[in-house]
């Protein structure tokens, strides 16, 4: 029964529980009374699978831990035992191996989403932006955790990514040598990688969600329109085109969890290797330190990535020398104030750094720059309307080239190099930073629509 205060029942259990904990006023803050556009599409599913992953992940986890042994000298064998004697062993262990990769398409659906809504733009910026940290730690916490079947593929990878530190100046060597806590990856490797993927990044991930969805409910949720729809509110306050988040996305996101977890079981089922994309058959030979396998390469959501990292030879190094050159002579020509001196300054520095250093080195960079690009997409993109809906041709097709890049990118990444493999990764990689680094430039241009002053919404 409600009360004067309308966010605390006085009766019953909830009475008893309201009185000391915002139970009813969370609830209907966040789900009963939080209003989200009513023109969600297909695209507004993997925020909610995204979380539903992530359970999965935590709850699969701490039944692997307990037959899991952090031991260079067992684990391989105690995931064999966890296959073959545990009693639904496999099923955990193919459900948190398929769900890592599921977690990945999920996060770049989600992604995807965000940039063709315009969602990272004002008002949610630090909803983007926790969301770029949970990308960082997502991909650290599966790194981490591939080293622990203890297989050839784990030790080879760790080996090489932890290596790639070594090629950073002065402190290269030293650093990778603390990473690895040995002068190779080791037991002493493989428990440090342990205690990361099991107890710190998971803490550290839970509470960035936490922080994204706070983030969410404090300015709202954008929509396929990316209009705002607390822009207009009936006469209590309530956003004319929002509809409470309870019952009616929860209903919507159940049925996409139900469509999901039969696709989920569909992989687990008949396809848990994937044709070595999810388990690489690598992995189930046991870590030899002493044989390399033939290719080393990682698991497909990281390859996109790698990809870069692998096409930044020498002659790579040498065209982003120019393209940094002429960066700086654009800045001399059209910037303004102090940034007229100091960006072609800037630009000279990282050209007589750049030629005294390694191309290694710069793969590393240009692998990292590609990730942390994407903390500053707010403020790159100044096109007058968020979603893509709204936007000229052109931009349309410039996102869709930038995505051919990606997954062009993401495919050689899985290949053995090769001389014309390396060359359409180097320009593929060009086009992902021109993409970004293009953005103030070419994102206000063109003839916008104007959008509605109302969502588009169908009945269904
Ligand atoms: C563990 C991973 C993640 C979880 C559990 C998660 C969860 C959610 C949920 C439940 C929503 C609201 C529903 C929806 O809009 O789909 C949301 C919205 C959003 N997320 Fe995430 N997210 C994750 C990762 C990310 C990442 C990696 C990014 C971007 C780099 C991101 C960016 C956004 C943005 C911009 C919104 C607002 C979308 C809108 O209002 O249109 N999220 N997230």
């Amino acid at each position: 029964m409600a009360t004067a205060d309308k966010d605390v029942e006085t009766t019953g259990l909830t009475g008893w529980i309201d009185r000391r904990f915002p139970l009813t006023a969370t609830w209907k803050k966040h789900v009963s009374e939080y209003y989200a556009p009513k023109n969600f599409n297909f695209w507004y599913f993997f925020g909610s699978l995204a979380l539903l992953v992530l359970v999965i992940q935590i709850v699969t986890g701490i039944f692997l831990v307990m037959n899991y042994k952090p031991d260079a000298t067992l684990a391989f064998a105690s995931v064999e035992y966890i296959m073959r004697e545990v009693p639904w062993g496999w099923l955990i262990r193919y459900m948190h191996s398929t769900g890592a990769s599921m977690f990945f398409v999920v996060v770049y659906l989600h992604m995807f989403r965000s940039l063709i809504y315009g969602s990272y733009r004002k008002p949610r910026e630090l909803v983007w932006i926790f969301g770029c940290a949970i990308f960082l730690c997502l991909m650290a916490e599966a790194f981490f955790g591939y080293l622990l079947p203890w297989g050839q593929m784990s030790f080879w990878g760790a080996q090489v990514i932890v290596n790639l530190f070594s090629a950073i100046p002065f402190i290269g060597p030293d650093l990778s040598l603390w990473i690895r806590g040995d002068y190779v990856v080791s037991d002493v490797t493989l428990n440090r990688f342990f205690a990361f993927h099991v107890i710190a990044i998971p803490l550290v991930l839970i509470g960035l969600v936490v922080a994204h969805l706070v983030a969410l409910h404090e300015v709202g949720s954008n929509n396929p329109d990316g209009i705002e729809i607390k822009a207009k509110k009936d006469a209590n306050g309530v956003p004319l085109d929002g509809i409470p988040f309870h019952p009616y996305y929860s209903v919507h996101d159940f049925f996409g969890v139900c469509v999901f977890l039969l696709i989920f079981a569909a992989i687990i089922f008949f396809a848990p290797e994937m044709g070595g994309y999810f388990l690489e058959a690598n992995n189930f030979v046991p870590a030899n330190p002493l044989q390399t396998p033939p290719e080393i390469a990682p698991v497909w959501y990281f390859t996109a990535f790698y990809a870069m990292l692998r096409a930044t030879t020498d002659p790579f190094k040498i065209v982003l020398m120019i393209v940094i050159a002429l960066l700086g002579v654009l800045a001399l020509l059209r910037a303004r104030g102090k940034w007229r001196i100091a960006l072609p300054v800037l630009a000279l520095v990282v050209i007589v750094f750049m030629a005294l250093t390694e191309s290694k080195f710069w793969g590393v960079v240009v692998m990292g720059t590609a990730v942390v690009s994407l903390f500053f997409l707010p403020w790159l993109d100044r096109s007058p309307v968020k979603s893509i809906r709204y936007r000229p041709l052109f931009h349309k097709v410039l996102y869709a080239i930038f995505v051919i890049a990606f997954l062009v990118l993401g495919f050689l990444g899985t290949r053995p190099p090769s001389p014309a493999g390396t060359l359409i990764a180097q320009i593929c990689a060009l086009i992902y930073f021109a993409f970004f680094l293009g953005m103030p430039f070419w994102t206000p241009r063109g003839r916008f629509k104007t959008p509605p002053e109302r969502v588009n919404y169908k009945q269904h």
